[in-house]
């Protein structure tokens, strides 16, 4: 087992780069079967949702090694279409993988991913949306199995717009006779960067980025080399730990409009933030400054990905802020967490009220998700004395090597084994 120790208190100064986006990739990985051609992955992030993501793929026959950064995957094979609970059970996001499944094979059964820490996750929108392109899909005994023999394009209306249901019907339609629209799609600029990958294969998706994505289905894809856009969640991470530390950070390699909704809301804070190209610096000093109500939506929303992080930030802030979480039902997990640490937090469903205190002290601490992981860290980093943080294969799951990050903004943070 391996803990985090940080010993907080120091400012954090300096220039970081933050890595490809988690939440590209793994849709991007699971599309990589729509073709028998080999891709390439360029900077792939190497992280444990990844991992388990490459090992349902290998299950499923296709070739996944990384040569230095960069993934190449291969799915000239695909001589299963069975993916059992132990792993769908790793990653909630194999249900995105059923519908490339589908469209190369057109059968699959794939064990249910269930809940997860944050919330039921239900994935009825991407039942109900297979089932509009004319799949039989029948649970039985946990199993989905879906048959698309039958399979063909169609208008979808999503009844909300998910990230997973769209991009899983984005890749059902990728190699189907005639038009698949999605009507109320997610707008998330990860959204956009798949059908980015998927125009790349010889794909034919537009709209992407808007409510109405039209697909129009293509013979065949063929292989390609694509990088995926930066984890616009990591660079907002880096962002509040400056504003709850104090300093000085500049973040490489952002995309600044997928910011917007975070930056809004740490200028909030008295921050100061100025974006020049690719980067964005952000200065703060003293205790940040409360936000009177921070709600998290749908993208250009503030995201329910950064909301454990500002929490952290605002556990130290002058006045009390209200945290107001509309995307998943048990995102607060980790603030009995940040009430060791001293923060003052009172959770009613899925309300938080954030009275700011002057200062956090170090505790020892576990995380139980993969951002309110983030969360403990920031909340130790300005905490007064050494925090111990458990529970780190959460964190792995989405930052790569995050105490090497912040060491590099002059925090005081080792990997330990415990
Ligand atoms: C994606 O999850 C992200 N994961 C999540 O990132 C992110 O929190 C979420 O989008 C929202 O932005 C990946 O991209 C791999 P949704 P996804 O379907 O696609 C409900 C992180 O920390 N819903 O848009 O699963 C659902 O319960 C993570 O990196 C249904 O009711 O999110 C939730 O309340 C965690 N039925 C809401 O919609 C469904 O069939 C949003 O879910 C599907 C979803």
């Amino acid at each position: 087992m391996q803990k985090l120790i940080v010993q907080g208190g120091a400012p954090l100064s300096g220039e970081i780069s933050v890595q490809t986006a988690k939440n590209a990739a793994l849709p991007i990985i699971a599309a990589c079967i729509l073709t028998d051609e080999p891709i390439i992955i360029e900077n792939c992030p190497q992280l444990k949702d990844i991992d388990a993501m490459l090992n349902i793929m290998r299950h499923l026959g296709c070739s996944a090694e990384f040569i230095g950064d960069n993934l190449h995957v291969c799915c000239r094979d695909v001589s299963l279409n069975v993916i059992n609970a132990d792993l769908t059970g790793k990653l909630r996001s194999s249900i995105f993988i059923l519908g490339s499944i589908l469209s190369r094979c057109r059968k699959a059964y794939i064990s249910h991913p269930g809940g997860c820490e944050i919330g039921l996750r239900p994935i009825d929108l991407h039942i109900s949306g297979l089932k509009g392109l004319s799949v039989k899909i029948e649970d039985e005994g946990g199993v989905i199995c879906c048959d698309g023999g039958d399979m063909k394009s169609a208008v979808i209306n999503l009844d909300f717009a998910s990230v997973g249901a769209t991009e899983n019907l984005m890749m059902a339609g990728a190699l189907l006779d005639g038009e698949t629209v999605i009507v109320n799609a997610a707008r998330e600029p990860e959204i956009v960067d798949l059908a980015g990958f998927i125009n790349e294969m010889g794909g034919k998706v537009s709209g992407a980025g808007g409510s109405i994505i039209r697909v129009t289905g293509v013979k065949k894809l063929h292989g390609c080399t694509y990088r995926p856009m930066p984890d616009r969640i990591c660079a907002g991470t880096f962002l509040a730990a400056c504003a709850a530390s104090g300093g000085c950070v500049t973040v490489k390699n952002v995309v600044p409009e997928h910011l917007f909704g975070i930056t809004e809301r740490l200028k909030k804070t008295g921050a100061k933030l100025s974006v020049r190209g690719g980067t964005v610096r952000i200065t703060a000093s003293g205790r940040p400054k409360a936000i009177h109500k921070l709600e998290t939506n749908v993208y250009p929303a503030f995201p329910t990905d950064m909301q454990p992080q500002f929490c952290a930030m605002l556990s130290r802030a002058m006045g009390s802020s209200v945290i107001v979480e509309n995307l998943f039902e048990n995102r607060f997990g980790y603030t009995t967490e940040l009430v060791k640490m001293g923060a003052n937090i009172t959770v009613k469903d899925r309300i938080a009220v954030v009275a700011g205190v002057p200062r956090l002290h170090g505790a020892t601490v576990k995380a139980c998700d993969l951002r309110g992981g983030a969360a403990l860290v920031i909340a130790a980093l300005s905490a007064e004395g050494c925090t111990e943080i458990y529970g780190t294969e959460h964190i792995d799951r989405g930052y790569e090597k995050i105490e090497q990050s912040f060491a590099a903004l002059g925090a005081r943070i080792e990997r330990v084994q415990s």
